[in-house]
């Protein structure tokens, strides 16, 4: 590809100026962050929300009948109605707030999977998932003895549908599937798969994990109909620590409580204890209060902005991105799929990724090297982990042209 324009010599991105991080430097180096898809940075104004939330008129919430308790309890309810748009959930009721997206797939397989599964009965994953999506099952699996299938990746990096039509039997009670691969960023095609999926039998219940792709289109339930949705407010710009998963209200109605405490209560006696409705029946204890109103503040930051713009300035740096890597000699690509998001996963002719990583931190340039959480996917390309570039909507032209200048001097000094 000798024949891309390199990078525009002025800054081409107007958002970057909202992070600050964006012009910070990393030993010495000014920072070329190229790690969102493992954590992204955050704007001013969730760091100002975050701030203010515990600064300005805190109390806890639910509790008290004073004002601040009551106007954090309103703000705090009022984001569980702007994630609800967000991702075009029927409404506030099917979001509950948890830690992160792994424990939002932990509360489905201890919760619902212990009420709704038996021994022998099948879910089905895929070679692609992350640890988050393959080991609450396995404990599920060691618990009640279900059996896990998994659909294979092809070369390219996309799932291998003819085969998910094989595995798909009478056995088959759950599909567990990313939405984007963290590991290589192919886009699973969710509306075809959750067509199979009725064809088949409209029963088996789909859990999608969005962590990725909240973060880089819109995203709409209605598309693909998952009766489970996960995310992280962490990759979405927000805080740390809170997450959501959302369910259909009905399903929600079968499960059980997850964790017992404060808040998910009716009535309590030593001789027996009822429970609320959901969501609250899910949310034990006391909530990460301030980072859920941040958390709201973090998909105000991104609906103004729209989410479609974020995708189409991304998908441009995603091709410049792929065509500078693919100049780079000795250089292989993870994950050619045809729909991708902006997370570049490669191998350097033996250089192991670890002595790339090492190179690059002192050039200031951070990204995630080894199995990214996927062994299993890994395994499947023969390989024991890769370098990953992820894009965050702060990136530019010129972190592309500084991995790959990155990329120039490691082969120099160990090639
Ligand atoms: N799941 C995160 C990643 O892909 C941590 O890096």
């Amino acid at each position: 590809m000798a024949g891309l324009m390199r990078s525009p010599a002025k800054m081409d991105n107007v958002w970057r100026a909202d992070f600050p991080a964006m012009s910070s430097t990393m030993n010495g180096e000014p920072l070329v962050y190229l790690d969102s898809a493992s954590s992204a940075q955050k704007p001013w104004s969730v760091i100002e929300s975050l701030g203010n939330e515990i600064k300005d008129g805190y109390a806890n919430i639910h509790r008290g009948l004073y004002r601040f308790s009551q106007e954090k309890t309103q703000k705090f309810e009022l984001v569980r109605s702007r994630i609800a748009e967000f991702i075009g959930a029927p409404g506030p009721d099917t979001i509950i707030y948890v830690r992160n997206s792994t424990e939002g797939i932990n509360l489905v397989a201890q919760s619902w999977g212990r009420r709704h599964l038996r021994e022998g009965d099948e879910i089905i994953l895929s070679e692609m998932e992350h640890h988050a999506n393959i080991v609450p099952w396995q404990l599920l699996r060691e618990q009640i003895g279900i059996v896990i299938r998994v659909i294979p990746v092809r070369d390219d990096g996309t799932l291998d549908l003819e085969d998910f039509k094989n595995i798909i039997s009478p056995a088959t009670k759950l599909v567990a599937l990313n939405h984007i691969s963290n590991a290589i960023g192919t886009r699973n095609p969710l509306a075809q798969i959750r067509e199979i999926i009725n064809s088949f039998n409209p029963k088996i219940r789909f859990l999608v994990d969005g962590s990725q792709s909240v973060v880089h289109g819109t995203v709409n339930l209605s598309e693909f109909d998952p009766d489970f949705f996960v995310f992280t407010g962490h990759k979405l710009y927000g805080p740390n620590g809170i997450g959501v998963l959302y369910g259909k209200y009905e399903v929600l109605e079968t499960m059980p409580p997850y964790q017992g405490g404060g808040d998910m209560i009716e009535k309590v006696s030593f001789e027996g204890t009822t429970f609320k409705k959901p969501p609250a029946r899910f949310e034990a204890g006391t909530p990460a209060i301030a980072e859920v109103i941040a958390l709201g503040t973090a998909i105000e930051y991104l609906q103004a902005i729209g989410m479609e713009k974020i995708a189409e300035r991304e998908q441009g740096l995603l091709d410049y991105a792929t065509g500078r890597l693919q100049e780079v000699p000795g250089l292989k690509l993870y994950g050619t799929a045809p729909d991708k998001a902006g997370i570049l996963s490669f191998t350097l002719d033996g250089i192991h990724s670890s002595d790339i990583a090492m190179v690059r931190d002192k050039m200031g340039i951070a990204v995630r090297t080894g199995h990214h959480c996927c062994m299993p996917l890994m395994h499947r390309f023969g390989i024991e982990g890769t370098v990953r570039a992820s894009l965050g909507l702060y990136s530019i032209h010129s972190d592309i042209d500084k991995l790959c200048e990155g990329l120039a001097k490691v082969r120099q000094l160990m090639g």
